[in-house]
């Protein structure tokens, strides 16, 4: 066995012996980026498989069409996450793969495959962690008018109750979305995921149906649950400071803070929209499609709450000109960078604002249990003629932000868990396969798993904290 975990300094190990035996350790990954196969067993189009088609929407012309061929590979995957030392396996429900066009009953053959799926996970003494959406929406309720249409919340909560009738007697832990800023923000405002639309409104319209379905679809599965059932959803968090004290720059924190954090957490938890954020979205013509009786479903109590980081970032509301108001006539937002080192996706490393930001989210909305359901970063990776990766910058990432999570802790976060995103390379959207998360190489050529040293590390450190 190779001895890994001298890769993290004498401090971090500390830290991160100071998680307690029962902090639950797991991978994530989502269907569409592993699953491929899919047009098989009666899956029909999502709006990735759509989006894939747009030309030079993806990097290199990827698509999602094979991926990391799982749906084939399935068993052998599965033991790859015991592998690597974790308990916990989170994974994604492929909505077109177990109701095609997201109406009627259960395809069967695709609902077969999850069945398999929870039945393999458990057989290795794994605990199941399923996401129902992490953003393959059939294309045809897009066709529909996509989450900026209020019927999608009601399509979501049916879709829910078909996968939680059949898997709620074996799964406890369910989360409804993953990352609705990316859904509503990179889907319908900046057009870089799909469906690949730009317009402000209806992305402000896709954020409030996005968790309005959240709310109806906890309600109804909640109300069927067993005791002990789990529901919570996953939110993708930054810190955003100001770049300087000036008035303007403060501003530009408060905006991008509210429109990141506060726009989901505030009616999730507080049951109401932050109002700085209401007058924001009004100066720019925007409103949130609320009707009566939406703000308490929305604010449905949650078991826990699943947080995404990947990096921190500051902001200035001063561009290079030293204007304040854009050519859009609103006012700057201008990020600036803290001139740290940056993964190969160029996003900055930065583990103390981890540290901060989960401190700050237990302050601001407590008594909510935390789950780090995704955090880990993609590097250049250059493998030997085995398949093996010596991923330095990967596993000192890994080091780093769990001695994060650990001090959190320290400082009176309640972080019960750490999900490394991810268990394979896999198909990174836009990015297509350029971009490289997993703690598992995948060689796409000969769907060769090799696992990395990072994921040596991973499985080192668990087994140490755990005192196994
Ligand atoms: C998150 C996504 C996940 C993965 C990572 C790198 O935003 O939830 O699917 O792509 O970023």
């Amino acid at each position: 066995m190779t001895e890994t975990t001298d890769a993290a300094t004498r401090e971090q190990r500390q830290l991160i012996d100071s998680l307690p035996q029962d902090f639950r350790w797991g991978v994530a990954t989502a269907a569409y980026q592993i699953e491929g196969a899919v047009a098989e067993d009666g899956r029909t189009p999502s709006i990735w498989d759509t989006f894939c088609r747009v030309p030079s929407a993806i990097d290199n012309g990827d698509t999602g069409d094979v991926a990391c061929d799982h749906y084939h590979r399935m068993p052998g995957d599965v033991a790859l996450v015991k592998e690597l030392g974790a308990d916990t396996y989170r994974f994604s429900v492929a909505w077109p793969r177990v109701q095609p066009g997201g109406r009627g009953p259960v395809n069967e053959a695709g609902m077969a495959f999850y069945d398999r799926l929870v039945d393999e996970v458990l057989e290795k003494d794994l605990t199941p962690w399923l996401t129902l959406y992490h953003w393959d929406l059939p294309q045809e309720l897009e066709d529909a008018g996509g989450w900026p249409e209020r019927d999608t919340a009601y399509r979501f909560a049916d879709y829910s109750m078909l996968v939680f009738d059949r898997l709620s007697d074996r799964v406890r832990h369910w989360t409804t979305l993953n990352e609705p800023w990316c859904s509503a923000m990179h889907g319908y405002v900046h057009g870089v995921m799909a469906p690949g639309r730009r317009d402000f409104g209806a992305g402000m319209r896709a954020v409030h149906h996005l968790l309005l379905g959240h709310g109806l679809a906890t309600q109804r599965m909640r109300a069927a649950a067993a005791d002990g059932t789990q529901f919570g959803i996953t939110l993708n968090m930054s810190t955003s400071d100001a770049a300087t004290d000036s008035a303007a720059d403060r501003e530009a924190a408060r905006h991008a803070d509210g429109l990141g954090v506060r726009i989901y957490l505030d009616p999730l938890v507080h049951g109401r929209y932050p109002p700085d954020v209401v007058e924001d979205l009004a100066v720019r013509g925007a409103t949130l499609p609320i009707e009566d009786g939406d703000l308490p479903v929305i604010s449905t109590p949650l078991d826990f709450l699943g947080v995404n980081y990947y990096f921190g970032q500051q902001y200035s509301g001063v561009d290079e000109q030293g204007r304040t108001t854009g050519e859009d006539g609103f006012p700057v937002q201008r990020e600036i960078p803290f001139g740290e080192p940056t993964t190969a996706m160029g996003w900055e490393i930065l583990p103390g604002k981890f540290t901060e930001l989960l401190t700050r989210i237990g302050r601001d909305y407590p008594n909510l249990p935390l789950f780090v359901t995704e955090n880990g970063s993609a590097f250049d990776d250059e493998p030997d003629e085995s398949g093996y990766v010596a991923d330095d910058g990967r596993t000192a990432y890994l080091a780093s932000h769990l001695a994060a999570v650990a001090a959190a802790r320290q400082r009176g976060a309640d972080v019960r868990g750490y999900f490394a995103w991810s268990l394979l390379d896999n198909f990174e959207w836009a990015y297509g396969y350029a971009k490289r998360f997993g703690l598992i190489r995948v060689d796409y050529e000969t769907q060769q798993r090799t696992v990395k040293q990072s994921g040596l590390f991973y499985r080192d450190t668990v087994r140490r904290v755990r005192g196994a």
